[in-house]
């Protein structure tokens, strides 16, 4: 996958990473996490860094954690095999119980995490090139989450803390986590949110209009059609919030039934952005869903769902007290503070947008809110 533009967002990441910073990416899905990640990855030899992309997602104990991680640095060429052999003769001399054969994968099985992590960051920290490691860690809050649900709080906790450890430890070895859901929720459920105050936050936004409209000629070339700039216009105002995702899908459609002379004008830049509503793509935008499903235990996600049909049934939105009174009957009396940090959260990760005095909110996406009347307000209790 190209990564189209982030220029800016790539030199302020790598900023982070001269100056020895370890950085914290959480954004909302399909705002182009990955795509950025493995810009990164791609940069980084010309930065004189070995980086490493690591999806912990579909992983839910530690082993599997680092054993993923060996995984990535043994495909690193030029210097992931010797690191390896390296790791294996330093854990069999060190570590107790680490004598026996086999290399660090049987070792990994049979000795404590902690210890092999610790060796494993020590390894790469005394690597003889003495290029500092960057470690990409894709979807850390799902990981963290599995672990959570399987293991618990506690060894939750010493995962995190001993992340942590490492981190300030090993300070030639840095990292970069992102995913798409809200850490800081999970990290508050399991009660550490002091694991991850040494890192920059760094929330990586949507396109700006002008990136967006690139984006959205880039994607037309391509296909040989254009847009006219109406036809841009049109496109941004229908999304609102401008996910690469969604420009191009936009983009795609338009350019699927352009006609004559592949120009594609207002009219059909509107047809195209409707055309993502239909049954047969009702799935792109089914992630937002699934996002409160699968994250919020009830009562939170009724109360989360309650508000949102309440905020779609306007194209400007819905006031506070508008919010209150919806949320009322749903179980008894809400206070103004919890309807707020529902408020907090559903901004946080995508969904709303306020104005200033924040007495107000609506969608984000436009789009995403006629999605969300037509598949989940008119079609479920939950409206
Ligand atoms: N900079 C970009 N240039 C071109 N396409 C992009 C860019 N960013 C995102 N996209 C498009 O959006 C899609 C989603 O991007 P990506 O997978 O990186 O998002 P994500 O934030 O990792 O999503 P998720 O939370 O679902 O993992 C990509 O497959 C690509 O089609
Ligand atoms: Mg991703």
């Amino acid at each position: 996958m190209d990564c189209f533009d982030r220029d800016q967002e790539s030199t302020r990441l790598w900023r982070y990473f001269k100056n020895g910073k370890n950085v914290l990416m959480l954004a909302p899905r399909r705002i182009g996490k990955t795509v950025l990640l493995n810009r990164i990855k791609d940069e980084s030899s010309q930065y004189g860094f070995h980086a490493i992309v690591l999806d912990v997602e579909g992983f839910s104990d530690e082993k599997a954690f680092f054993r993923q991680m060996c995984a990535a640095i043994q495909e690193e060429i030029g210097v992931g095999q010797s690191v390896l052999a390296g790791l294996t003769e330093r854990l069999k001399r060190i570590v107790h119980g680490a004598e026996s054969q086999g290399d660090w994968r049987k070792i990994l099985l049979d000795i404590d995490w902690n210890d092999f992590a610790d060796h494993l960051l020590a390894q790469l920290q005394e690597e003889k090139d003495g290029k500092p490691w960057l470690f990409l860690v894709d979807e850390i809050p799902i990981f963290t989450k599995s672990l959570l649900e399987k293991s618990g709080p506690k060894n939750t906790h010493d995962f995190l803390y001993t992340l942590r450890n490492l981190r300030q430890k090993h300070r030639k070895v840095l990292w970069l986590y992102t995913g798409s859901i809200g850490m800081d929720t999970i990290c508050r459920r399991s009660g550490v949110e002091g694991a991850l105050v040494d890192m920059e936050i760094y929330p990586l936004e949507p396109f700006n209009r002008q990136t967006a409209a690139n984006f959205l000629a880039h994607i037309a070339k391509k296909n040989q059609c254009t847009f006219t700039p109406d036809a841009i216009e049109t496109i941004l105002a229908r999304l609102g919030w401008l996910s690469p995702y969604y420009l191009e899908k936009i983009a795609e459609a338009a350019c699927d039934k352009a006609t004559d002379n592949q120009n594609i004008d207002n009219e059909a830049a509107d047809h195209a952005a409707n055309s993502l509503l239909e049954l047969s793509r009702r799935t792109y935008w089914s992630t937002w869903r699934e996002h409160l499903d699968k994250n919020f235990p009830d009562p939170e996600r009724t109360h989360l769902f309650t508000i949102l049909a309440e905020i779609a049934r306007t194209p400007t939105g819905a006031s506070i007290d508008v919010l209150l009174t919806a949320l009322n009957p749903v179980n008894g009396p809400t206070g103004e503070e919890i309807l707020r940090s529902y408020l907090d959260t559903l901004e946080a990760d995508g969904y709303l947008s306020s104005n200033e005095p924040r007495d107000q909110y609506r969608f984000r996406m436009n789009l995403l809110r006629e999605w969300w009347l037509r598949y989940v307000v008119l079609r479920t209790h939950h409206g």
